[in-house]
């Protein structure tokens, strides 16, 4: 049996944009989905039940930071990370590569793995396939990632191949160490930064070891949009049909759109959450943000098109006064209204793909937000 399987349902006619549903042991999820994230089994300031209650289907965690603390022995002790956080949604767990590279310095990477510092107690830690895949084992997800290394933008063509090359024998690895194929599905990670050589020379390697779903990785690590863009042109019809396709690390509404446009089927950011708790909104409008003094005796809502909880019930004047005076209660009111945003517009994506018009859709969102103003 495989844990996670993937439907086509159809494909838009004016974009290409793909309409599925992926399966997982926690549900299935129409596609494309955007994923919020929950880094240490909590998406920050939202219980469960919001989530739930916003449409959130699944959601991320990493294996990083919950084999630092609480520790992946307690999450397992516990039933797994679901019954942990008493979240019954699917779960997709990132599989510390990421991490390793971006939040701690000193690190050595080695055939075997990755040597590197705890970024908070500075103590001397080791990463690799086998453990990577150990740790994700016991926290139970639903989708396992495979340990890769995502080197930094830009790279020179001569290190993204010895990195590729790496990353390849990496995946055959996590593969091998992979104790529960029938509970959780393992989903490769396409590397090979700019180079269409070296991400043709991935997706092959990658996709002969036939994950049940593959993940463009090396994205939104800096480069320019149409850079990214130009990527995903050139990787995703590399990648198998009936599998789904995950952009790692992409979530502003632009990106989430024209991803979709380019095949992709999931996403995930820490954006919506982390501009949140700064008093940033996304809106249908573009950025709004609230802590703006002219907002002081606003008593609209955030987003006058939006129809989630937040817009519903409170003003920009309330939630400006509640983030000024650090009230958790103002992050959490932004949190919601920034995920129900994103969640809203990937179900609008998904109903342009049924009736074909995304790329109508497209030019009629970024009208709005002001993608198209010079
Ligand atoms: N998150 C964002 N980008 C990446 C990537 O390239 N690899 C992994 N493992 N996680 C990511
Ligand atoms: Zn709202």
């Amino acid at each position: 049996m495989v844990a996670v399987t993937y439907e086509l349902i159809k494909t838009c006619k004016q974009t290409g944009a793909r309409l599925g549903r992926v399966h997982t042991p926690h549900g299935s999820f129409e596609t494309p989905m955007f994923m919020p994230v929950g880094t240490l089994a909590t998406v920050k300031t939202m219980s469960p039940e919001e989530l739930e209650r916003m449409g959130a289907s699944i959601i991320l965690s990493n294996t990083y930071h919950l084999w630092l603390r609480p520790g992946e022995d307690i999450v397992e002790e516990a039933g797994g990370l679901h019954k942990f956080m008493n979240w019954n949604g699917s779960i997709l767990t990132d599989s510390g590569g990421f991490q390793v590279f971006s939040l701690s310095d000193l690190r050595q990477i080695e055939e075997e793995g990755v040597h590197f510092r705890n970024h908070i107690s500075g103590e001397k830690l080791f990463l690799s396939p086998e453990k990577a895949m150990r740790i994700q084992n016991s926290l139970g997800a639903d989708i396992m990632m495979a340990f890769d290394e995502c080197p930094p933008y830009p790279a020179d063509h001569d290190y993204m191949k010895k990195s590729v090359e790496r990353t390849s024998r990496w995946a055959e690895r996590c593969l091998e160490g992979h104790q529960r194929p029938d509970s959780q599905g393992l989903f490769g990670i396409i590397q090979g930064g700019e180079y269409e050589d070296l991400r043709r020379q991935s997706a092959k390697d990658l996709t002969s070891l036939d994950f049940p779903g593959y993940a463009v990785g090396g994205l939104s690590v800096g480069e320019p949009k149409d850079v990214m863009n130009r990527v995903l042109d050139f990787t995703t019809p590399l990648l198998p049909n009936d599998k789904p396709r995950y952009l790692m690390g992409v979530g502003s509404p632009d990106s989430l759109i024209d991803g979709s446009i380019r095949g992709i089927d999931m996403f995930d950011c820490v954006l919506p959450t982390r501009i949140a708790r700064n008093g940033t909104c996304m809106t249908s409008q573009g950025r709004l943000v609230v802590r703006n003094a002219k907002f002081a005796r606003d008593f609209r809502p955030i987003d006058e098109q939006c129809d989630c909880h937040t817009c519903r019930n409170y003003s920009r004047a309330y939630i400006r006064h509640l983030v000024k005076a650090n009230e958790t209660f103002g992050f959490r009111l932004t949190t919601y209204h920034n995920l129900y945003f994103l969640l809203k517009l990937m179900r609008q994506v998904r109903e342009a793909i049924r009736e074909d018009r995304l790329g109508d859709f497209r030019e009629e969102f970024f009208e709005k937000y002001g993608f198209n103003k010079p």
